[in-house]
């Protein structure tokens, strides 16, 4: 679906022309895996696939969304002086709490207005479509109004609406890849300092390929908080001998030096990975810098296998895909991305044995789960922004 055809949406929905479009990415994380909340570094970028959105002001105090994924909850209504969390309303819970963590910091949302929503990141695969409505919802009201809100507020306030509104207490990573991506490059980021850099990736030679699961992320929320609240177990214990303030801030050797400390094995395991993935970070921004993709791809594998026996995120779904993407001949690398349970997995693949890659994986796939995976070709856009009411998607 293109803008065009969502302003004949909004037309049908709202019987009047929309004003303007907005449009929010969905992320990849290439490696730095459940590092964010531990103060460690991330290295995202965003994706070409996203949530697009077009919208006109009201004249009284009530929002009005339509999305088009989902059709059948209609339109729905609410008063910009009545923002509670509300089960009924569903997927606009996202922006519902974007708007009122957006009034609560003091901007003025003069009026209501109304949208039309549609979204192309493929369903509940992990790529971030919950940050990339909250964030569109931000650019949106941002735009509509002239607020001009930081970037970083928004960001922040995305978060916010995850951990507080939706309840995920997730770490900074998505709404930041999403609120600040750009066109071809990675973003290494500090969860601890919120330092970034941008890195460029050009792969003339390969593609990243998206691997969806198309496993349900069931009870995915839960599991994620448990995780979380291991790594600050961890942290507590590691706190009564270190001067430190996250994870993120040890190094392998420290780390080996005091792990005695944690007291429970699972959760020793969880804070090693939270210090060696961080660590894995850094040396992969180096060697990517440096050229190196067969030894980047060789750390994105590694992180796959942290993730998988010491972190245990990954799940049978994500290893027979990973695993049947190293088997392949031209991958330079493979691994879950995202917070796993299910969801995606990311490859690099040299062109030429593209197609190959995604017959030989999927069938394998198939072969072992029972149904089947998808794959997309994986492109790096830029992060939310305004777009052209006529643009063409
Ligand atoms: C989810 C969260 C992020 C991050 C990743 C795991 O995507 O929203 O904050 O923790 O999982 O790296």
């Amino acid at each position: 679906m293109n803008v065009k055809e969502l302003v004949t949406a909004f037309k049908e929905k709202f019987g009047t022309t929309p004003e303007q479009a907005f449009f929010a990415p969905g992320r990849i994380n290439l490696i730095g895996e459940h590092t964010d909340y531990n103060g460690g570094h991330v290295f995202p970028c965003a994706i070409t696939y996203g949530t697009y959105a077009v919208t006109r002001k009201r004249d009284d105090q009530l929002v009005r969304l339509y999305s088009v994924n989902f059709p059948n909850t209609g339109i729905i209504e609410f008063d910009l002086n009545q923002l509670d969390y509300d089960k009924e309303h569903n997927w606009a819970n996202y922006p519902k709490g974007m708007i009122r963590y957006i009034l609560e910091v003091g901007y003025e949302i003069p009026t209501g207005f109304e949208c039309v929503i549609h979204g192309n990141i493929p369903n509940g695969a992990g790529l971030s479509s919950s940050a990339s409505i909250e964030l569109l919802i931000g650019v949106l009201v941002d735009g509509l109004f002239e607020l001009k809100i930081p970037r970083l507020d928004l960001i922040k306030l995305g978060k916010k609406v995850e951990n507080e509104f939706i309840g995920v207490n997730s770490g900074i990573m998505d709404q930041f890849a999403i609120g600040m991506g750009m066109k071809d490059a990675g973003i290494l980021l500090d969860c601890q300092t919120l330092k970034y850099e941008y890195a460029p990736i050009q792969l003339e030679n390969h593609k990243i390929i998206i691997m969806n699961t198309n496993k349900r992320r069931e009870l995915a929320d839960s599991k994620y908080n448990e995780r979380r609240s291991e790594c600050e177990e961890a942290l507590a214990e590691l706190q009564q001998r270190l001067p430190i303030e996250a994870l993120g801030q040890l190094s392998e050797a420290e780390f080996d030096e005091n792990q005695h400390v944690i007291t429970n094995e699972t959760v020793r395991k969880r804070a090693k990975h939270a210090v060696y993935e961080n660590v894995r970070t850094l040396k992969a921004l180096k060697e990517l810098k440096a050229g190196n993709l067969e030894a980047f791809g060789q750390l994105m594998n590694q992180s796959h296998i942290s993730l998988r026996d010491d972190y245990e995120v990954t799940g049978i779904e994500l290893d027979r895909l990973v695993e049947a993407a190293w088997n392949q001949p031209g991958v330079i690398g493979a691994r879950m991305t995202g917070a796993g349970f299910g969801g995606c997995a990311i490859a690099i693949v040299t062109n030429e044995e593209v197609e190959n890659f995604i017959a030989n994986v999927g069938a394998s796939y198939l072969d072992n789960i029972g149904y089947e995976a998808d794959f997309y070709v994986a492109s790096i856009g830029d992060g939310a922004k305004e777009i052209k009411v006529e643009a063409e998607v």
